[in-house]
This record gives C-alpha cells, structure tokens and sequence, in this order.
C-alpha cells in the first residue's frame, strides 16, 4: 500500500487552514467605484446589483463605507454629462473623475486611489481613442491618454491605470509624468485585456458601448495567448509597474502564463459580467452565491494574481475576516 495519504492533510478545519496553499488579505482587493456628475447623487446601479454612483460630493459617505469593509483601494470610473469627439470631460481639471479624487484624497489620505485612464466614458462615439473616417487611430490618441493621465495624477490619483490598449500608451505616460517631476506614480497597466462579451453590464453603468463597430482592432482576440505575453513584455519595456489581465474567470492561464513569466506584480480584473452572473444564478437558487464568490475569487490567486479588482471586495473582505477563506 502507498503510504502517501493526500487525506492527511484535510482531516480537520486547522490542518487544511495550515496545509493551504493560497492566502488572500483584504489587502490585495480593490473595488471599482462609478463617479456621475452632479451632486447629491447616492444612486443605485441596477445593473450592478448592491452598487451605488456618486457624485463627487458624496464619495466620501461612499469610502466611509468601503474603509468599514476594511478595503483600502479603489478604482474610479467616471460618468460624465457631456460627451465630445475628443472626449474633453476626461482631461479637464474640472472632470468628474478629478473632482472625486480631491474629495477622496482630503479627507481620506490612506485610501489608495486607482483611476481608469481610457476616453469611452467621454467620447460621443463611445471609442477608447480618437475616431478618423470610422477607424481608431493609435497615434493621434496618445496625446490625449497622456493627457488623461496627467490630469489624474495632479488631482492626487496614486496609481493610474490605461485601459485603451493603444499601442505605446505606457510609454507616452510614462513620458509625460516623468516631464512634469511625476517620478513616483505606479502605472497599473490593462496589458492584456480581450474583446469580451463579459464587459456588458458595466458598458451600460457607464453608458460606454461603441456607437459603432466594436473593440476588436485594439482589445485582444481570446483565441491567443502568446500575445498576451508580447502585450505584457511592451508595457513592462514602456514603464508599467504592475500588469493587468482582464477579465479574469474565463482567462485564468493567461494570469498564470504573466506570473511565470514576468517579475512584475500582476492584478486580475474579475469583470462585471461575472458578478453578474453569479449574482443571477444565485437569484434562481441555482448556486450558492457567498460560496461561488469564494471559491472564484480565490481561483484568481491560485491562478497567479497578486491583486485582485472585484465588484465583491467589500463581501469577500468580510469572507476574509470570518476565516472561510484566505
Ligand atoms: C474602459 C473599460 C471597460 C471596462 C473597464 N474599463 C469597458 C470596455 O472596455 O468596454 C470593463 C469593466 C467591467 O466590465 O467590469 N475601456
């Protein structure tokens, strides 16, 4: 008979706690927050279930909450009221997401404070770039995700993280912080973001769906995973501190493939589809929604992730502190 006995190490609750291999801390979880212009805006998001917009004079009462589910980061989006060709709302020093990080940074300097640096929120054609006869175009968009960037960080973003994926973009902002003595601001990099289908419920939160065409001639194509790899050596060669995969259920390998083969940090990002998913088939009593929140959320770590944005953080930060996972 084997004397190797795997059935050892599960015989009770503090030997498998002992013999675990993944531990996650309240620490590496971020949570997304969606910034509307105006004010006293305390508004349910319906297609995100348990979620709120603010207004950036009552983001405070939104972090308040968050610092009492014991998550320090956030990631900001912001829904402007105007929408250009240029996407001017996202580089004005008046825009709703610079707006929101003063407020935060004032009166909650501990907080760290992610910001989506991308114009779809902001572009009256719903593009993440500059638009000419129907087509993206890369270069003439840098300046502006530059731009972007900078006005973040001036506002006291701490780390800034593109989700364009125009070609460069690292690099341009890398550029443009480093010319104005910006020399300390991580960038986080969507490095490796697909054209997913599992963007949807947040494109309608942020009212960001491409008005035509779609996202194909620059998010990656999920058939490929050698790319995904290429996409992350460029950023790490541009400048980016930390690399993200998006999203994460259905791209697990890729998480691993970027953990084996890079140095950097890497931060899952667990999109609004898969909360929505799991929110609605725990709604038909079909699954168990706390347990499914654990374990896929700790299938992204096991995976290789470093960080991990969820629209869950709050929860599985709770999930944390009882024991039932980490
Ligand atoms: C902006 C952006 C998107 C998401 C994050 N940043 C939408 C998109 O690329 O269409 C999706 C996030 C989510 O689904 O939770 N480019």
């Amino acid at each position: 008979m084997n004397a190797i006995r795997p059935r050892r190490l599960r015989n009770d609750k503090n030997i498998r706690d002992l013999a675990r291999e993944t531990r996650i801390s309240s620490k590496a979880l971020i949570l997304p927050l969606f910034i509307k212009e105006g004010n006293g805006i305390i508004e349910p998001i319906e297609s995100l279930e348990g979620h709120n917009y603010y207004s950036p004079d009552t983001v405070q009462a939104g972090i308040e909450d968050i610092l009492n589910a014991n998550v320090k980061s956030v990631l900001l989006f912001g829904i402007p009221d105007k929408k250009d060709d240029e996407g001017s709302g996202a580089y004005s020093e008046d825009g709703v997401v610079q707006k929101a990080v003063r407020k935060i940074k004032e009166r909650y300097p501990e907080i760290t404070v992610i910001t989506d640096v991308c114009m779809c929120e902001y572009t009256a054609n719903g593009h993440c770039g500059i638009v000419k006869d129907g087509k993206v175009i890369n270069d003439l968009t840098l300046p502006y995700i530059a731009k972007i960037a900078l006005s973040h960080v001036e506002a006291g973003a701490d780390i800034v993280a593109p989700s364009d994926m125009m070609d460069n973009r690292v690099a341009e902002i890398r550029k443009t912080l480093e010319g104005k003595g910006f020399h300390d601001t991580p960038i986080m990099s969507y490095s490796v973001k697909y054209a997913s289908s599992f963007y949807g419920p947040f494109r309608d939160v942020a009212k960001s769906a491409p008005a035509f065409g779609d996202r194909k001639t620059y998010q990656m194509d999920y058939h490929n995973r050698r790319e995904a790899l290429k996409e992350a050596m460029l950023d790490i060669q541009e400048g980016a501190d930390i690399l993200m995969v998006k999203p994460a259920m259905a791209y697990l390998d890729i998480i691993r493939e970027l953990k084996d083969k890079t140095q950097n940090p890497i931060c899952a990002y667990s999109v609004s589809g898969e909360y929505a998913m799991i929110k609605s088939a725990a709604k038909l009593g079909l699954v168990n929604e706390y347990a499914v929140m654990c374990e896929s959320a700790v299938s992204m770590f096991r995976a290789g992730a470093d960080m991990l944005i969820t629209y869950y953080a709050k929860e599985l930060s709770k999930a944390i502190e009882k024991g039932d996972i980490g």
